[in-house]
């Protein structure tokens, strides 16, 4: 399973690809709202970080808009992704970025439908939503499971990318089901790490350790 990072912080992306925890990485409006960067040149420079699919999200509304964001986006690095919602304007503007050989994200997917539309309309990835229907109390997690049946049973190749990860919990389940990305904040990845049992043993080490009065340096 391929690890995005779901953020537009360059510092917090450097970190983690030099680890090389990074095979993409993921920004939209509110990600570039929180950088406080402009949206090419902040684009731009995590393009040049990451050699991996770096997806950048359109904001008009109409497909001839979209479609020129789309091209003027994917002008900054041969890695960009163009993102698009889950529209009929999105879902045109993803067939014809996608027959001009372009990477397209189609994002805002919150049903087993939407997604095969996606897939139908060439898309290389498909970002459903699972922390945001877990908020209105549905279990995001069936909608992945449901996508990948769909996919599976009738050989689409769009990859499910799935998205709005919030916890340690839904990258293990997303990785069981086999979500072929995750995207997720740096903290989440970085959480991966964490187990008490990891903290306890290790200060047991530590204790013992001191005890035989050894250095290895
Ligand atoms: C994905 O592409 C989105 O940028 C992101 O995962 C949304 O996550 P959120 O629901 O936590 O804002």
């Amino acid at each position: 399973m391929k690890f995005f990072v779901d953020t537009a912080d360059v510092a917090a992306i450097k970190e983690l690809n030099d680890l090389g925890m990074v095979d993409g990485v993921t920004t939209n409006p509110s990600l570039i709202l929180k950088s406080g960067r402009d949206i090419l040149e902040v684009t731009k420079e995590i393009c040049d970080i990451v050699s991996g699919p770096v997806s950048a999200e359109v904001v008009a509304l109409t497909a001839d808009e979209m479609i020129a964001e789309g091209r003027k986006l994917a002008e900054i690095a041969p890695n960009i992704t163009v993102k698009v919602p889950l529209t009929w304007d999105g879902l045109k503007t993803c067939k014809v970025l996608s027959d001009e050989g372009k990477m397209v994200n189609v994002t805002l997917c919150f049903s087993a439908n939407q997604a095969l539309l996606a897939a139908k309309a060439g898309a290389t990835f498909i970002s459903p939503f699972v922390g945001r229907l877990d908020d209105i109390n549905m279990d995001g997690m069936d909608l992945i499971s449901d996508i990948r049946q769909v996919y599976d049973n009738y050989g689409f190749d769009t990859q499910i990318l799935a998205a709005s990860i919030r916890t340690v919990n839904h990258v293990t389940q997303c990785a069981l089901i086999g979500a072929d990305v995750i995207t997720a904040p740096p903290a989440v990845i970085k959480a991966l790490a964490n187990h008490p049992l990891t903290d306890a043993g290790l200060a047991q080490f530590m204790k013992d350790w001191a005890k035989t009065g050894q250095k290895i340096l």
